[in-house]
C-alpha cells in the first residue's frame, strides 16, 4: 500500500440494486484511504442521484466503523438515476459541475454494469473514476466473480432446501424463481447447490415438453421435482416476461413473473400438482456471507491504493484469484452470460439436470 503525501478528497457512491457487501466496500475503501494518507473521504447520496440532486457528506472514520456485517448501503443508491437521461434531459454537466465543487480529485463507483457504464460515460467528461463491481447477478465481464453473489445463492439454496422438504411431503413439482436478469448465474449455481432437477436459464431458451419429461422422470423415481428458473428464462419462440417498465433506468425492463408462466404450462401439460415461488428481493437482503465480506473488503483496499497512485479510470476485478486493474472501458456496456462452456454448466448436464432444451452442446468430453 502506498502511502499518499499530499492531502486528496475523493468521492465514494454505490449505484444500482443495493447487494450485500456494499457496506464492506465502503468501509474498505474509506478507511484504507484515511489510515493510509491524508484523506477526506465524501459519501454521496443514493449513487448518480446524488451527483444529480447534490446530496452527499463528509465520511468520518466512526460513520465506516461496525457496518460490515450489516446488508444494504449506508449511502443509500438508486437504480434509475441517468445523468445523461434524468426526466427527459442530459444533466451529465451538471453533475460534472457538482463534482469539481465539491473539489474531489477522485470518484469511486460501486455499482453493477449500469454504475460502472455511467461511471465510464462521465469519465470521458473528465471525471477520475475507480469502479468496483458489485451485483448478485454475477453478470459483469471482465471480472470472475462480483461480491453479493455468494450470498444470493446461499439465500436461494436455503430456499431450495426448505422447498424439497414440502414438496416431497405433497408430491408436488416445485418451482423456484430467482433473480439475476439476463444471466442465469444465480439459478445456475444455486440449482446445482440445491440438487434441483430442472434449471431453466435466460441463455438457453426451453421447450415445454422437454421440461415435462424431466418432471415425469424426477416424479416417478422420487415423486417430487424442484425447478429452478431464472427470471430471464424463456420459452422458445416466446419474449421475457417483464414485471414492469421504468423509462428512464439505465435497464428500464424489471424482469419477473416466469415462474408462474412456468407453472401454468406444467400444469396444462401434465398432471402434476405444481406450486410457484418468486423470492424476489429476499436475495439482496440481509448480512453478506464471509465470502463476500472478505471479497468486498479486498476489492476496497485495492481501490484504495490505485487512488492513492492516481490511476484513474480503472475497474478492479477479481482475475484467477488475484485483484487487480483492467481499464473501466474494457466493461462498460458488457455483460458476462453462461456458455455451454461454462463449467458449472458441464458439471450439471453431466449430473442429469435438465435445461429444458436439447441444444447445449455435449458436457464433458469422453475421453
Ligand atoms: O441487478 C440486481 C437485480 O436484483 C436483478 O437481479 C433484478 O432483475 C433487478 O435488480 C431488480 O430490480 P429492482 O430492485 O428495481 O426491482
Amino acid at each position: 500500500m502506498s502511502i499518499q503525501a499530499e492531502k486528496i478528497r475523493v468521492g465514494v457512491l454505490t449505484g444500482g440494486g443495493d447487494c450485500p457487501g456494499l457496506n464492506a466496500a465502503i468501509r474498505a475503501v474509506s478507511k484504507s484511504l484515511m489510515l493510509n494518507g491524508d484523506t477526506e473521504v465524501i459519501g454521496i447520496h443514493q449513487g448518480f442521484l446524488g451527483l444529480i440532486e447534490r446530496r452527499s457528506q463528509q465520511l468520518t472514520y466512526s460513520d465506516c466503523s461496525g457496518i460490515l456485517d450489516k446488508g444494504g448501503t449506508i449511502l443509500g443508491t438508486s437504480n434509475r438515476a441517468n445523468p445523461f437521461n434524468y426526466r427527459g434531459k442530459d444533466v451529465s454537466n451538471e453533475v460534472m459541475a457538482y463534482y469539481q465543487e465539491l473539489g474531489l480529485d477522485g470518484l469511486v463507483v460501486i455499482g453493477g454494469d449500469g454504475s460502472l457504464s455511467l461511471g465510464y460515460e462521465m469519465s470521458t467528461l473528465g471525471m477520475n473514476i475507480i469502479g468496483i463491481p458489485k451485483t448478485i447477478d454475477n453478470d459483469l465481464l471482465g471480472t470472475d466473480r462480483t461480491f453479493g453473489f455468494d450470498t444470493a445463492i446461499s439465500i436461494v439454496t436455503d430456499a431450495i432446501d426448505r422447498l424439497r422438504t414440502t414438496g416431497q411431503s405433497h408430491k408436488r413439482v416445485m418451482i423456484l424463481e430467482t433473480m439475476g436478469r439476463y444471466a442465469g448465474w444465480i439459478a445456475l449455481h444455486a440449482g446445482i447447490a440445491g440438487g434441483a432437477d430442472v434449471i431453466l436459464l435466460p441463455e438457453f431458451p426451453y421447450q415445454v415438453d422437454e421440461v415435462v419429461d424431466a418432471c415425469h422422470r424426477r416424479m416417478s423415481e422420487q415423486q417430487f421435482s424442484l425447478v429452478v428458473v431464472a427470471e430471464g428464462a424463456r420459452e422458445l419462440g416466446r419474449d421475457l416476461t417483464v414485471r414492469e417498465t421504468i423509462e428512464d433506468s439505465p435497464d428500464p425492463n424489471r424482469l419477473g413473473g416466469i415462474g408462474n408462466v412456468v407453472k401454468m404450462q406444467l400444469e396444462s401439460a401434465s398432471d402434476f400438482e405444481v406450486r410457484a415461488t418468486i423470492l424476489g428481493h429476499l436475495q439482496r437482503g440481509g448480512s453478506p456471507t464471509a465470502f463476500d465480506r472478505v471479497f468486498a473488503t479486498n476489492l476496497g483496499a485495492y481501490a484504495a491504493s490505485l487512488v492513492a497512485k492516481k490511476c484513474f479510470g480503472q475497474a478492479v476485478v477479481l482475475r484467477n484469484n488475484e485483484v487487480t486493474h483492467v481499464p473501466l472501458e474494457s466493461v462498460a456496456h458488457k455483460s458476462k452470460l453462461v456458455e455451454p462452456n461454462t463449467l458449472e454448466l458441464k458439471t450439471a448436464l453431466s449430473m442429469g439436470i435438465c435445461f429444458g432444451t436439447a441444444n447445449i452442446n455435449e458436457p464433458f468430453s469422453k475421453p
